[in-house]
Protein backbone atom coordinates (compact mmCIF):
# COMPACT_ATOMS: atom_id res chain seq x y z
CA UNK A 1 0.00 0.00 0.00
CA UNK A 2 1.41 3.49 -0.59
CA UNK A 3 1.59 6.33 1.37
CA UNK A 4 -1.78 7.85 0.24
CA UNK A 5 -3.06 4.76 0.37
CA UNK A 6 -2.28 4.57 3.92
CA UNK A 7 -3.47 7.82 4.42
CA UNK A 8 -7.07 7.51 3.10
CA UNK A 9 -7.43 4.51 4.87
CA UNK A 10 -6.63 6.01 8.09
CA UNK A 11 -8.72 9.16 7.65
CA UNK A 12 -11.53 6.89 6.87
CA UNK A 13 -10.84 4.48 9.89
CA UNK A 14 -11.02 8.26 12.12
CA UNK A 15 -14.29 9.42 10.39
CA UNK A 16 -16.21 6.03 10.79
CA UNK A 17 -16.09 7.06 14.67
CA UNK A 18 -17.78 10.06 13.94
CA UNK A 19 -21.55 9.72 16.36
CA UNK A 20 -23.00 12.47 12.87
CA UNK A 21 -24.05 9.31 11.29
CA UNK A 22 -23.41 11.56 7.68
CA UNK A 23 -19.93 12.03 7.87
CA UNK A 24 -18.57 8.54 6.37
CA UNK A 25 -20.52 8.77 3.69
CA UNK A 26 -20.32 13.13 3.35
CA UNK A 27 -16.67 12.43 3.27
CA UNK A 28 -16.34 10.04 0.38
CA UNK A 29 -18.72 11.75 -1.10
CA UNK A 30 -17.16 15.44 -0.87
CA UNK A 31 -13.85 13.17 -2.79
CA UNK A 32 -16.67 11.72 -5.03
CA UNK A 33 -18.11 15.04 -6.19
CA UNK A 34 -14.21 16.84 -6.41
CA UNK A 35 -13.27 14.10 -8.84
CA UNK A 36 -16.39 14.53 -11.08
CA UNK A 37 -15.80 18.31 -10.65
CA UNK A 38 -11.86 17.71 -11.82
CA UNK A 39 -10.65 14.09 -12.66
CA UNK A 40 -7.34 15.68 -12.21
CA UNK A 41 -7.43 16.64 -8.77
CA UNK A 42 -3.94 16.75 -7.27
CA UNK A 43 -3.39 13.61 -4.10
CA UNK A 44 -3.51 16.83 -1.36
CA UNK A 45 -6.48 17.92 -2.59
CA UNK A 46 -8.27 14.05 -2.60
CA UNK A 47 -6.86 13.83 0.80
CA UNK A 48 -8.30 17.10 2.01
CA UNK A 49 -11.76 16.21 0.64
CA UNK A 50 -11.89 12.63 2.24
CA UNK A 51 -10.16 14.51 5.55
CA UNK A 52 -11.94 18.22 5.83
CA UNK A 53 -14.50 17.66 8.80
CA UNK A 54 -12.49 15.44 10.73
CA UNK A 55 -12.71 17.57 13.41
CA UNK A 56 -16.79 16.41 13.58
CA UNK A 57 -15.17 12.66 13.81
CA UNK A 58 -13.64 12.76 17.84
CA UNK A 59 -16.43 13.43 20.24
CA UNK A 60 -14.11 14.76 23.09
CA UNK A 61 -12.03 17.11 21.51
CA UNK A 62 -14.38 18.02 18.54
CA UNK A 63 -15.05 21.86 18.03
CA UNK A 64 -18.36 22.32 19.34
CA UNK A 65 -21.10 24.62 17.74
CA UNK A 66 -22.95 25.84 20.73
CA UNK A 67 -19.70 27.08 21.89
CA UNK A 68 -19.46 29.71 19.26
CA UNK A 69 -22.28 32.77 18.59
CA UNK A 70 -21.42 33.13 15.30
CA UNK A 71 -21.46 30.95 12.68
CA UNK A 72 -18.53 31.45 10.52
CA UNK A 73 -16.52 31.69 13.51
CA UNK A 74 -17.57 28.07 14.78
CA UNK A 75 -16.80 26.73 11.03
CA UNK A 76 -13.52 28.63 10.78
CA UNK A 77 -12.55 26.82 14.34
CA UNK A 78 -13.78 23.88 13.09
CA UNK A 79 -11.50 24.01 9.47
CA UNK A 80 -8.55 24.98 11.66
CA UNK A 81 -8.53 22.25 14.54
CA UNK A 82 -9.47 19.67 11.17
CA UNK A 83 -6.07 20.30 9.74
CA UNK A 84 -4.51 19.72 13.69
CA UNK A 85 -5.97 16.15 13.06
CA UNK A 86 -4.89 15.71 9.81
CA UNK A 87 -1.24 16.76 9.64
CA UNK A 88 -0.17 13.49 12.20
CA UNK A 89 -2.45 10.79 10.73
CA UNK A 90 -0.50 12.23 7.10
CA UNK A 91 2.93 12.23 8.36
CA UNK A 92 2.95 9.04 10.17
CA UNK A 93 1.88 7.30 6.37
CA UNK A 94 5.32 9.01 5.26
CA UNK A 95 3.27 11.33 3.00
CA UNK A 96 5.53 14.11 1.01
CA UNK A 97 5.94 17.03 2.93
CA UNK A 98 4.67 19.26 0.66
CA UNK A 99 1.82 17.32 -0.04
CA UNK A 100 1.11 17.29 3.82
CA UNK A 101 1.45 21.09 3.86
CA UNK A 102 -1.00 21.67 0.87
CA UNK A 103 -3.47 18.91 2.22
CA UNK A 104 -3.64 20.56 5.79
CA UNK A 105 -4.06 24.15 4.57
CA UNK A 106 -6.85 23.10 1.76
CA UNK A 107 -8.30 21.93 5.64
CA UNK A 108 -7.74 24.79 6.98
CA UNK A 109 -9.54 27.04 4.49
CA UNK A 110 -12.16 24.93 3.07
CA UNK A 111 -15.39 27.05 4.46
CA UNK A 112 -14.02 29.59 2.79
CA UNK A 113 -12.03 28.83 -0.27
CA UNK A 114 -10.13 32.24 -1.92
CA UNK A 115 -7.96 29.33 -4.89
CA UNK A 116 -8.64 27.23 -7.31
CA UNK A 117 -8.06 24.35 -5.18
CA UNK A 118 -9.71 25.06 -2.24
CA UNK A 119 -12.60 27.07 -4.33
CA UNK A 120 -13.52 23.56 -5.83
CA UNK A 121 -13.05 21.71 -2.20
CA UNK A 122 -15.69 24.56 -1.41
CA UNK A 123 -17.73 23.44 -4.18
CA UNK A 124 -17.36 19.18 -3.46
CA UNK A 125 -18.40 19.86 -0.14
CA UNK A 126 -21.26 22.13 -0.54
CA UNK A 127 -22.51 19.87 -3.27
CA UNK A 128 -21.83 16.67 -1.11
CA UNK A 129 -23.99 18.41 1.65
CA UNK A 130 -26.84 18.50 -0.38
CA UNK A 131 -25.86 14.99 -1.96
CA UNK A 132 -26.07 13.11 0.68
CA UNK A 133 -26.56 15.10 3.96
CA UNK A 134 -29.41 17.26 3.81
CA UNK A 135 -32.13 14.72 4.07
CA UNK A 136 -30.44 13.59 7.79
CA UNK A 137 -29.34 16.91 9.07
CA UNK A 138 -32.97 17.57 8.36
CA UNK A 139 -34.41 14.91 10.58
CA UNK A 140 -31.88 15.77 13.26
CA UNK A 141 -32.48 19.63 13.24
CA UNK A 142 -35.43 20.58 12.20
CA UNK A 143 -36.74 22.25 8.89
CA UNK A 144 -36.12 26.06 10.68
CA UNK A 145 -32.41 25.08 11.16
CA UNK A 146 -32.27 23.10 7.71
CA UNK A 147 -33.03 26.29 6.04
CA UNK A 148 -30.17 28.38 7.25
CA UNK A 149 -27.64 25.98 6.83
CA UNK A 150 -29.11 25.05 3.15
CA UNK A 151 -28.92 28.77 2.15
CA UNK A 152 -25.94 29.39 3.42
CA UNK A 153 -24.23 26.24 1.79
CA UNK A 154 -26.26 27.25 -1.44
CA UNK A 155 -24.75 30.83 -1.39
CA UNK A 156 -21.77 29.64 -1.08
CA UNK A 157 -21.57 27.45 -4.49
CA UNK A 158 -20.10 28.76 -7.96
CA UNK A 159 -22.28 29.15 -10.72
CA UNK A 160 -21.76 25.74 -11.71
CA UNK A 161 -22.13 24.09 -8.92
CA UNK A 162 -25.32 25.61 -8.37
CA UNK A 163 -26.74 24.13 -11.48
CA UNK A 164 -25.71 20.50 -10.40
CA UNK A 165 -27.41 21.33 -6.55
CA UNK A 166 -30.47 22.95 -8.59
CA UNK A 167 -30.62 19.31 -10.04
CA UNK A 168 -30.91 16.99 -7.42
CA UNK A 169 -33.74 15.44 -6.16
CA UNK A 170 -34.45 13.45 -2.82
CA UNK A 171 -36.57 10.09 -2.21
CA UNK A 172 -38.68 12.24 -0.51
CA UNK A 173 -40.80 14.44 -2.75
CA UNK A 174 -41.79 16.91 -0.31
CA UNK A 175 -37.80 17.82 0.63
CA UNK A 176 -36.86 18.10 -3.05
CA UNK A 177 -40.06 20.43 -3.24
CA UNK A 178 -39.07 22.42 0.12
CA UNK A 179 -35.31 22.89 -1.71
CA UNK A 180 -36.65 24.02 -4.98
CA UNK A 181 -38.54 26.39 -2.71
CA UNK A 182 -35.97 27.67 -0.64
CA UNK A 183 -33.44 28.17 -4.15
CA UNK A 184 -36.20 29.98 -5.77
CA UNK A 185 -36.99 32.65 -2.62
CA UNK A 186 -32.73 32.88 -2.71
CA UNK A 187 -32.48 33.54 -5.68
CA UNK A 188 -35.53 36.05 -6.16
FE1 LIG B 1 -18.16 18.97 4.81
Amino acid sequence: MDNIDCAKQKIRAVIAGSRVPEDPRHADNTLEWLLRLEPNSGEALQLAALAHDIDRAIEEIKVRRADFDDYDIFKAAHARHGAELLRPILTACGVARDIVDEACRLVEVHEVGGDPSSDLLKDADSISYFDVNLPLYYQREGWAETKRRSLWGYRRLSARARKIVENIGYEEEAMTRLLRKLIHESIH
